[in-house]
């Protein structure tokens, strides 16, 4: 219960709100909601979207003085927000307060001369600043967009006083920042501006771990091209009996529809699209995508379209983040640790992937007792007719108004929570067993996976059909070292340390260091698997390597 009231007060970085606890007493938890200012994740996206809009990307010299810098943007009118970051040479992420500001200062930008190449005259609000005055010392601070090392974190840790400190202080170093996010939604409106010159009214919008509230600085940036406004999905039925219709190509199917229209726009990525490098076009996958690097952020891109069921996924895992911080904390606490032992890789792969990991922490949290968060099925219960919602045929409703919801009283903490995770999936019957947040009870596994978690919204598509059996073994292996050494005096209490020392890592940062049971037991595995598993398993990852897709 102490730590739940630390946990109570903690501030969601990602929406600038407080976060609520469970408190146990849903009509209390109902009355508060406003008071606690819950957003949801389309007003917080709409605050970020007009603040990327009135914002411009500046890449300067290290030595730029801040005062003189401020000054000459100034003149533009008044700046609310700047900061500086390094991502190949130093960038300032300006904002204004007035859209006209970002106008006024493009229209004193000029076009540069160079000698010996030749210039792409495509303007955007990626900008550089010369000449300004730089004598002096510099007083910049640049924010980090990444997270520090894996050892640093451990030490951190290891100097909490407790497993639920040590758990929120891993959140609160990995969690997107602030800026990171600004960065994130400005990045997505420079790409709407290139894109815009094919279809004005389009929107750009991140998703995924960008905006779920579970992403960790760093991660990549998923983004979607929303022609929702233009596509006739929107469309109002005429009111008169004569009318006018736009003539327009056609194509045989909707995906063919999407390859087109990203193809081409990739081909502007490419060619035109100042920063972007790298430009891949991934046509083929079951979810077709753009993937390329932004240097100016550092972000890695990928751009869909027509990928709606990945937006509800998303704002459903926002919500699951927004009941209980306790979710936020062990999907952080859990991904990190999978990272930490390469369960889960950047590389697609037979590995498990982030959102998998995410979808198994919300199961295990639906399986308590009693539960901390409902079922999907009691979510799409509560909708309201405004929440109805189905895509291609798969019924993606559920509540979208955080009040109704009403949460059981579950006081258990993080401590406890982490401890009993590992130890369910040390034991999960996962061979006859399907993951299924829908019900938030398991059920038989339909097909044969080593891994059987439901897509909550596409109900016949396996999530981690990609996962082997190899993969699943090391991932319950370490359930099992971890649930251990949690249950050891010597690695499950604080260890103080001589003054000055770093203590040696105890609780979870133990549990960060590199594995020995799992990797022994992963190698034995390893040797007893004929030659034709471990080719088959090695085609599989090429495959999956090729085609990024999701499932
Ligand atoms: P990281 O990028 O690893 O931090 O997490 P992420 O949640 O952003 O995952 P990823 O970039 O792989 O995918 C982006 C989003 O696509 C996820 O948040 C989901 O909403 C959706 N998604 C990812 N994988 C799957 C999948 O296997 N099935 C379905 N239906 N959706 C997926
Ligand atoms: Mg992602």
């Amino acid at each position: 219960v102490k730590s739940l009231r630390r946990v109570q007060t903690f501030v969601h970085r990602n929406t600038g709100t407080v976060v609520a606890a469970a408190d146990g007493d849903p009509l209390r938890k109902e009355a508060t909601d406003e008071k606690h200012g819950r957003r949801s994740l389309s007003a917080v996206q709409a605050e970020r979207q007009g603040q990327a809009e009135r914002s411009v990307l500046i890449s300067c010299n290290p030595r730029t003085n801040e005062k003189k810098f401020l000054k000459f943007l100034s003149r533009h009118g008044d700046v609310s927000k700047y900061f500086f970051y390094e991502s190949y040479g130093i960038y300032a992420l300006v904002e204004f307060t007035k859209r006209e500001s970002v106008a006024s200062l493009l229209e004193e930008a000029a076009i540069p001369t160079v000698s010996h190449e030749a210039l792409v005259p495509f303007k955007t609000r990626l900008l550089s600043l010369k000449n300004i005055d730089s004598v002096g010392s510099t007083n910049q601070q640049y924010q980090p967009q990444t997270t520090a090392p894996i050892n640093q974190l451990i030490q951190r840790l290891s100097r909490e006083e407790s497993i639920d400190r040590q758990v929120i202080s891993l959140t609160e170093s990995y969690q997107l920042t602030e800026e990171n996010s600004r960065l994130r939604f400005l990045v997505c409106s420079l790409l709407q501006d290139m894109v815009a010159a094919y279809f004005p009214e389009c929107a750009i919008k991140p998703f995924g771990s960008s905006v779920n509230g579970f992403g960790k600085l760093g991660c990549d940036l998923d983004m979607i091209l929303d022609l929702d406004s233009i596509s006739g999905r929107k469309a109002k039925t005429p009111k008169s009996a004569s009318s006018l219709e736009y003539q327009l190509k056609r194509a045989s199917t909707e995906r063919a529809v999407t390859q087109s229209i990203l193809s081409v726009i990739g081909e502007c990525v490419d060619q035109f699209g100042p920063g972007c490098v790298g430009v891949q076009k991934i046509l083929n996958a079951r979810c077709p995508l753009l993937r390329f690097a932004h240097q100016p952020s550092s972000f890695q891109c990928d751009l869909t379209a027509n990928n709606r069921v990945a937006v509800k996924s998303t704002e459903l895992l926002y919500l699951y983040g927004q009941l209980d911080p306790r979710v936020r904390f062990l999907v952080f606490t859990v991904r990190c640790w999978a990272r930490a032992h390469g369960i889960t890789s950047s590389i697609p792969g037979a590995w498990i992937s982030n959102f998998s990991l995410t979808v198994m922490v919300l199961f295990f949290l639906q399986r308590r007792s009693p539960p901390i968060i409902p079922t999907l099925d009691h979510l799409k219960g509560l909708a309201g007719p405004a929440d109805k919602s189905v895509i291609e045929g798969n019924d993606c409703t559920f509540v979208s108004d955080f009040s109704r919801i009403q949460l059981r009283s579950n006081t258990e903490t993080l401590e406890q929570l982490l401890c009993e995770f590992f130890d369910f999936y040390a034991t999960f019957a996962f061979g006859k067993m399907s993951i299924n947040i829908r019900k938030g009870k398991e059920q038989n596994k339909p097909e044969v996976a080593p891994l059987h978690i439901q897509n909550p919204f596409e109900i016949s598509l396996n999530v981690s059909k990609n996962v082997n059996a190899t993969q699943l073994g090391r991932f319950v292996a370490l359930c099992q070292e971890s649930s251990w050494l949690l249950q050891q005096v010597e690695t499950a209490t604080p260890t103080g340390g001589a003054a000055g020392n770093t203590p040696r890592p105890w609780g979870l940062a133990a549990l960060l260091q590199p594995s020995q049971v799992a990797e022994i037991k992963s190698r034995k595995k390893r040797r007893r698997e004929p030659a034709s598993e471990r080719i088959r398993t090695l085609l599989e990852s090429l495959k999956n390597n090729k085609q990024p897709n999701k499932s």
